[in-house]
């Protein structure tokens, strides 16, 4: 079993990042500039924002965080994104989700110009990622091809199975993985909550993307010797041993799952930092576009 270790391979991602607006700088050439919405104090989101502000100083990206109360109306809040879209300095805008629930989603993310939608949410910028064209596209799912790419692996022929159908990872992930690119070529099963014999569709696979939001769904049964498993799980569980309180556990029942695969990523540190890195990479290529 080898690791597939997030925090080595976005820093490799983060030092190009770098090295590339040394670059743009030398060459007085505009430098990345990401806005941030943050609307309410969901401490999730906080912790996704804060760390999403500090890639972009490390890399030496300009970031503005703007903060907005949770009882901002709908309108207002597309207000807010329309400065930004008419912004010449703004490259990439996002808008961190989950919402207060009088705000819809579907409207936040559609006032996003697409040429800013670093996210990949917007419906332009899935559509052309469904046809194959050249798009933003959703920061987890292109997070974890920058990682097998960094670590070289060959998913040509492999049976994917992707455990989640949400618009931001497990729909756009199973388009990815269907592409004729590598990584990529895989013939793909998306399963769901409705998914019937999910254990052994599961036992099936090559390559395993958990991505449902539950503990330890992934039980050690379910995975083939030799399989690649992916974990996108992020769930707090609450734990007084730890300074934050909490503990962060994935989708997949690592310490029984690991020893049945041939690679693996954990949780912390596999994911969660590529889902940054490609945020960054989305960002640089939205200002490349202006320079
Ligand atoms: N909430 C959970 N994941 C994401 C993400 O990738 N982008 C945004 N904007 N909000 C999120």
């Amino acid at each position: 079993m080898q690791i597939l270790d997030g925090k080595i391979s976005s820093q490799a991602i983060k030092n190009q990042l770098k090295e590339k607006v040394t670059q743009l700088s030398a060459a007085r050439k505009k430098i990345p500039h990401l806005a941030a919405i943050l609307v309410g104090s969901n401490g999730a989101s906080e912790t996704y924002v804060a760390a999403k502000v500090k890639a972009c100083e490390e890399v030496g990206f300009i970031s503005t965080l703007v903060r907005l109360e949770t009882t901002i109306s709908e309108k207002e809040l597309i207000t807010e994104i329309e400065k930004l879209n008419s912004n010449q300095a703004i490259d990439g805008i996002l808008v961190q989700l989950p919402l207060p629930k009088h705000i819809s989603e579907t409207a936040i993310i559609n006032a996003i110009s697409p040429a800013k939608d670093v996210d990949g949410f917007h419906p332009i910028n899935v559509g052309n990622l469904v046809q194959g064209n050249s798009s933003f596209v959703s920061a987890t799912p292109f997070g974890i091809i920058l990682l097998l790419q960094h670590y070289k692996i060959e998913t040509k022929g492999m049976h994917a199975v992707v455990i989640g159908r949400s618009n931001i990872v497990g729909r756009p992930m199973s388009i990815l993985l269907s592409e004729n690119k590598n990584p990529g070529n895989c013939t793909v099963t998306l399963c769901h909550s409705q998914t019937k014999n999910m254990k052994a569709i599961c036992q099936q696979a090559d390559l395993i993307i958990a991505a449902l939001g539950k503990p330890k769904f992934v039980t050690a049964d379910m995975v083939k010797e030799g399989a690649i498993v992916i974990d996108v799980g992020i769930t707090r569980l609450e734990d007084a041993t730890k300074k934050t309180g909490y503990k962060l556990v994935g989708d997949v029942d690592f310490d029984n799952v690991a020893p049945k695969t041939s690679w693996i990523t954990p949780v912390p540190g596999g994911v969660g930092p590529m889902t940054i890195a490609a945020l960054l990479q989305n960002t640089f290529h939205s200002c490349s576009q202006k320079n």
